[in-house]
């Protein structure tokens, strides 16, 4: 592959930068403006790009090698991830049609099925390894409330890269486990996600060691953007709406820039409306979207968002209290139509059972608060009849097996055959077909 395969751009003022090996020795900012966001574009003719979306079964995301920033293959540090299922879940669909008579087709991307970790940052893991081995690059390090940690905490071993890794107090300990026995360092801090951040930076000044530049990282980006060209591949077209838990954003933000790219070569293609979802536990999105709405969204209002210190939600993954890409996001869901959608905390338990009943398959909590904001978007019309959905569920239960715990209902303790009875699975199916018509009052 030619060494001029791409080039970063500065997003402020267009300053050019070769490509990661320098981008690295400039400490990830722009030489001109010292800014933080920098994208990256490609020399490459997009005409071959329509050949890859022909593809029936491609094994991963680097499927789409020519449009992503690295140059030699032998890099490629994979664990299979990114080429995972799409499916049609008709229990959503069929109570969207008894709930709200509403029609639409709704899809899950199964992020769980991921071959590293079983989460959505795999993708991206796999992409910064790949990248740090091909600029011999030795010491990293990155703060994260645990799905990023671990699977850069993986594929950083498979690719032989150190990394120091700092994690909330509050994230779960069989993350800290996982990660460290792949034999790199965690750092568990005192101190809620901002904190953990703050000691991360700390540490790479202190170390002279590069940091993961957060959710507008490049690295991460161009690996996620690549969900838009798996759904052009899957679907032929973009979904008309997309739903995801958000903590920092990266997937908005990754999808917008594969849109923005590939819109000059395919016309039609349309961001999908995005609802982005948050729990009452932690909603500084939702609370700033809101205001936003009341005051008819005045000149900067993006730059307005609460930081809620030590968020009392029990879902880490989502612990994201000071939502600096606020600014980016909240412009985003205003080019989309979208949407900023609070869910209930107390009712992810429910869920998880009902999804775990319907498909005999086990999400994790920041994929659950998902789909209680697909219920909510069911219920408060944000999805019209005729239309496609997208729900991005991003983790499955590996990571939270105390979450698991929680799905166990009808267990009883016995001591003779005398208290047993025999089962019977449709009264399992009316509890929880009851439980709905409660979360239909939410
Ligand atoms: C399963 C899951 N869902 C959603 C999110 C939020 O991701 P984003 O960074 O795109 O906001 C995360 C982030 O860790 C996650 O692991
Ligand atoms: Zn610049």
């Amino acid at each position: 592959m030619s060494k001029d395969k791409y080039h970063l751009r500065c997003v402020s003022c267009g300053d050019i930068t070769k490509d990661f090996s320098t981008w690295f020795k400039q400490n990830q900012v722009c030489a001109k403006c010292g800014g933080k966001h920098s994208e990256v574009e490609y020399n490459n003719d997009y005409s071959s790009l329509l050949e890859l979306l022909k593809e029936k079964n491609p094994k991963s995301f680097w499927h789409y090698f020519d449009y992503l920033p690295l140059y030699n293959k032998d890099n490629i540090i994979s664990c299979e991830e990114g080429a995972i299922p799409v499916e049609r879940w008709s229990f959503f669909e069929e109570y969207a049609k008894k709930s709200c008579d509403l029609d639409c087709n709704i899809y899950i991307y199964r992020n769980d099925l991921n071959g590293g970790t079983n989460t959505f940052k795999d993708i991206a893991a796999s992409m910064a390894a790949s990248v740090f081995k091909e600029n011999n690059i030795n010491q990293y390090c990155i703060a994260s409330t645990g799905n990023t940690a671990t699977a850069y905490g993986k594929y950083l071993s498979l690719a032989g890269v150190n990394i120091a890794i700092f994690m909330p107090k509050d994230s779960e300990a069989t993350s800290h486990a996982e990660i460290a026995s792949y034999g790199q360092q965690v750092y568990c801090v005192d101190g809620d996600y901002s904190r953990a951040k703050q000691v991360a930076a700390d540490y790479a000044k202190k170390f002279n060691i590069l940091i993961s530049s957060g959710n507008i990282d490049p690295v991460r980006i161009e690996s996620k953007r690549t969900m838009v060209f798996e759904w052009l591949r899957i679907f032929g077209k973009m979904p008309d709406v997309y739903i995801q838990a958000v903590s920092g954003g990266t997937g908005p933000l990754a999808i917008d820039k594969a849109i923005r790219e590939l819109s000059r070569y395919m016309p039609d293609i349309n961001l999908p409306k995005m609802l982005m979802i948050q729990t009452d536990k932690c909603d500084p999105m939702v609370q700033a979207w809101e205001n936003a709405k009341l005051q008819n969204f005045p000149e900067g209002f993006e730059k307005q968002y609460p930081i809620i210190d030590n968020p009392p939600t029990e879902i880490s993954i989502l612990a994201t209290g000071n939502p600096a890409t606020y600014p980016l996001i909240a412009k985003l869901a205003l080019k989309s139509k979208g949407n900023f959608i609070r869910v209930e905390e107390n009712k992810v338990i429910d869920i998880a059972r009902w999804v775990a009943f319907e498909r005999k398959i086990h999400l994790g909590p920041a994929s659950v608060v998902c789909i209680l904001g697909l219920i909510k978007a069911i219920q408060n019309g944000e999805i019209k009849n005729g239309q496609t959905v997208l729900v991005n569920i991003g983790e499955g239960i590996k990571r939270a097996p105390a979450f698991l715990q929680k799905l166990g209902h009808h267990i009883k303790q016995v001591s003779s055959v005398e208290n047993c009875l025999v089962p019977d699975m449709t009264n399992v199916k009316r509890e929880l077909d009851l439980m709905l018509k409660i979360g239909n009052d939410q």
